[in-house]
């Protein structure tokens, strides 16, 4: 067993074969069950074909069953997406999984393939029921401490590992191989009422491949043009649908776009909250705009998160030719029973793909599997790195305040080099129509890159504007720095910088002590009564009494993993 679920019965498994698709009909129990459908591909990730007759069939299979019934879908993403988009009116999106997958390396391609998708989509609209579920903590193979870094917050950790993410890189599956790791993690994680069965639908034999390329006439692929100098190395302070227009045609060599999600986020003067489908007809603007700029052979890619992805890969496909579905797991502690890490980089070239720089400079290596990302194991290390594959984890969101721009969201510089490095050559041109304060453009000039950034407030662009000229000074643009940001990436609030008398490790130990004595989580005036630290403390140190008593919900846990006895697991896991 890979994972430990609380208070679960493991559901019992029930293998189901189909050959031909005819044969999907009325779920055959009354007892509402979780399916989990194995979809087939091959290493070249050629995606089956899959018919109205197909989405017909599954819709009333899925209509036919009972209101609490799961659907899981183990495929690549384009399939996935697919079965999100054709099955939305049946049943609810809930989880977009991606899984590590131990397909043999093809070296000579653009980026090996190493993930899978696991699509679950429900019939009832509230959120995903299931299990809470931890995976094992594993060992960085040089220092010996968890691969994660806890820091300072150990103590509000659990002993036997961490929450799941929507990444699960400590399991592998294979295309031609039963995902019998995946069935027992599925089986634990709905192991919870009204489920008692897991049925699993092997469609092997059910389903073609499509051998079809799609031919996609859109664009004119027959010549690039030049781009006039004035366009070389400029922020633009625009909507960047206006900006676009003035750009010629097949000019540009690399589109790079992290839009708004529309997660009401707050943006100095944009939106982020739009009806949905005014959101994806003003993203199908920019991206035919983006489409229309890159040169033949050249690349656009786009991050998103992947329900998102799901929509602008549907346009996409449409008008140029798909290449890659990147995940990069982007954060970097616990949150939520499973913590959302997982974006999507959508990667599509203008008709035939040129051929890339891949395996080239130190940016396309990412770190070899299962080593910590602590900066003093990482510089005392040797032979840690391997060629990048599709699968992105090394790369963290900006963790700590002091290297972010007064902007919510903006990317970490590393993620931007990979990218540049992948699909440019030095003295290309590199745009990005949501520049915000500048991570693209920025890391493009460092990488002897020309730039074009546009970017719509004016408060971002100035500070773009800022950053680029501490670079022409010889400054690193990305330093440390004194200042805390006032924006902010989410929505809880940001306590004032203040001075703790006590630290608040000590305090939510404290409020340990105090559960051993009274025997439950204590409320404030229990706290007031038997804490030793006056109340105002636990009051002004926290943002919410959850975190109060963060630690006297835990056992707590160790970094390193001799001391870690407890660890039932104790795992090293593969190195590839
Ligand atoms: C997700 S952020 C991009 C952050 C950027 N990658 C960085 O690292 O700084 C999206 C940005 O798009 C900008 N934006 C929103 N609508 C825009 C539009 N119509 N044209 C240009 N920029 C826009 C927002 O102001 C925001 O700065």
């Amino acid at each position: 067993m890979t994972q430990m679920s609380e208070n679960c019965t493991p559901l019992k498994i029930r293998d189901v074969e189909i050959r031909d698709i005819r044969e999907i009909k009325k779920p055959d129990s009354s007892q509402p069950a979780v399916w989990f459908f194995v979809m087939p591909y091959d290493s070249s990730r050629i995606k089956v074909n899959l018919t109205d007759d197909f989405y017909e069939r599954l819709n009333e299979f899925a209509q036919n069953a009972d209101e609490q019934t799961i659907l899981c879908f183990q495929t690549v993403p384009q399939t996935a997406s697919e079965l999100v988009l054709n099955l939305q009116g049946t049943l609810h999106y809930k989880l977009w999984i991606s899984i590590k997958c131990k397909e043999k390396a093809n070296r000579n391609c653009l980026l090996p393939y190493e993930h899978s998708e696991l699509l679950i989509l429900g019939k009832y609209k509230e959120n995903l029921r299931h299990a809470k579920t931890r995976v094992p903590y594993t060992y960085c193979p040089a220092c010996d401490k968890t691969t994660k870094d806890y820091g300072g917050k150990k103590h509000t950790y659990h002993e036997y590992g961490t929450l799941m993410s929507d990444v699960w890189r400590d399991i592998t599956v294979a295309p031609d191989e039963y995902p019998e790791l995946v069935v027992d993690r599925l089986s634990h994680l709905f192991g919870l009422p009204p489920y008692r069965e897991l049925c699993v639908v092997d469609m092997s034999q059910a389903l073609k491949y499509e051998k079809r390329r799609a031919v996609n006439k859109t664009y004119d692929l027959t010549k690039v043009n030049g781009l006039n100098e004035k366009f070389h190395n400029i922020l633009i302070n625009d909507d960047c649908l206006e900006a676009l227009k003035k750009i010629p045609s097949n000019s540009i060599d690399y589109c790079f776009a992290d839009p708004p999600y529309n997660l009401k986020k707050k943006y100095d003067n944009w939106n982020d909250n739009l009806d949905i489908h005014e959101y994806f007809i003003w993203c199908d603007r920019w991206l035919y705009e983006l489409g229309r700029v890159v040169k033949p052979g050249c690349f656009v890619t786009v991050l998103n998160i992947p329900l998102w992805a799901v929509r602008h890969y549907e346009y996409l496909k449409e008008i140029m030719n798909f290449q890659r579905w990147i995940t990069w797991e982007g954060l970097s502690l616990p949150v939520r029973m499973i913590m959302p890490a997982n974006y999507s980089i959508l990667c599509f070239s203008k008709g035939h793909p040129r051929i890339l720089n891949f395996g080239h400079g130190e940016e396309l290596l990412s770190l070899k599997d299962n080593y910590c990302l602590r900066q003093s194991c990482i510089n005392s290390r040797e032979n840690d790195r391997k060629p990048v594959t599709d699968l992105w984890w090394d790369i963290h969101r900006l963790k700590h305040n002091t290297r972010r721009a007064d902007h919510p969201c903006q990317l970490p510089p590393a993620l931007m080099r990979r990218l540049i490095a992948l699909f440019t050559n030095e003295e290309e041109v590199v745009l990005d129509p949501f520049n915000g304060v500048a991570t693209t453009t920025l890391s493009a000039q460092q990488m002897n890159r020309k730039y074009i950034g546009i970017e719509l407030s004016e408060k971002y662009h100035k500070i773009a504007q800022e950053r680029h000229k501490e670079l022409l000074w010889g400054l690193d643009p990305f330093r440390k720095n004194g200042d805390t940001p006032k924006a902010k990436n989410s929505s809880v609030p940001r306590l004032k910088k203040q001075k703790y008398l006590v630290p608040k490790k000590e305090l939510q130990l404290e409020v340990k002590r105090i559960v051993q004595k009274i025997g439950k989580l204590p409320t404030k005036e229990e706290v007031k009564r038997y804490s030793k630290y006056p109340i105002e403390y636990y009051e002004n140190y926290f943002i919410s009494w959850g975190e109060v008593c963060a630690a006297a919900r835990t056992t707590g846990m160790v970094e390193t993993r001799k001391s870690n006895k407890n660890n039932p697991k104790n795992k090293q896991l593969e190195l590839f």
